[in-house]
């Protein structure tokens, strides 16, 4: 499965990168204020850090302001893909991106319906939202299940579900236990999985058995 760092601060990234948990980086205009970095600079520092996507969203709600924009962004960088929120604009530019070679995702997709749309236009990626279907009491792994079924009766697909919105490690787990291709996650989720406290009160009893015995 990959892992996907949410976010679009350098040190994130490269934090995650030591784990070997830098397949990608996702990011979202949403990040890049957090970050408080220029995009353009961020985007091609985080660019050169990965060797997977990385994924910069263009803000323009028409065609011809997202083509524009997303041709900016591919050219930033090689592995740059130009994540689009699934709307009409945004399928219509992705089938273009398609033909001129430029890797897109289509985000903010809440249903199978968008995830079908967005496999038939051609998308690399999808990124469902799993965190906000779970804060409208709709529970969203049970989209991931549905989404990863549904493309598995077409091995024509080659679109990645890349599971978004992830809040803890149990979405994680849950998001490898349905076959989807990977996940994005935020430096605190990565935290999070690495911690059991079993694991914490073993390290402590094993360090003082050891002093005991020097
Ligand atoms: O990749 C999408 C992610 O950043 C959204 O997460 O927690 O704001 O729903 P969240």
């Amino acid at each position: 499965m990959k892992f996907f760092v949410d976010s679009a601060v350098v040190d994130d990234i490269k934090q995650a990168k030591a784990l070997g948990l830098a397949d990608g980086v996702t990011t979202n205009p949403t990040l890049i204020r957090k970050s408080g970095r220029d995009f353009r600079e961020a985007i091609t520092e985080i660019s050169g850090l990965v060797q997977g996507p990385v994924l910069a969203e263009p803000v323009s709600e028409t065609v011809e302001g997202i083509l524009k924009e997303g041709r900016e962004l591919a050219g930033w960088a090689p592995n740059v893909y130009v994540k689009i929120p699934l709307t009409r604009a945004g399928l219509e530019a992705v089938q273009i991106f398609r033909k001129e070679g430029i890797r897109s995702a289509l985000t903010l997709i809440f249903n199978a319906a968008q995830a079908l749309l967005a496999a038939k236009a051609g998308a690399s990626i999808i990124c469902p939202f799993v965190g906000r279907l779970d804060d409208i009491a709709s529970p969203g792994m049970a989209l991931i299940r549905e989404i990863v079924d549904l493309y598995s009766n077409y091995p024509d697909i080659e679109t990645e579900v890349i599971v978004a919105s992830v809040r803890n490690a149990n979405h994680v787990v849950e998001a490898a236990a349905c076959g989807a291709d990977g996940v994005t996650i935020p430096s605190k989720v990565i935290e999070q999985m690495m911690k059991h406290p079993l694991t914490d009160s073993g390290i402590r009893q094993f360090l003082a058995d050891w002093n005991k015995v020097q």
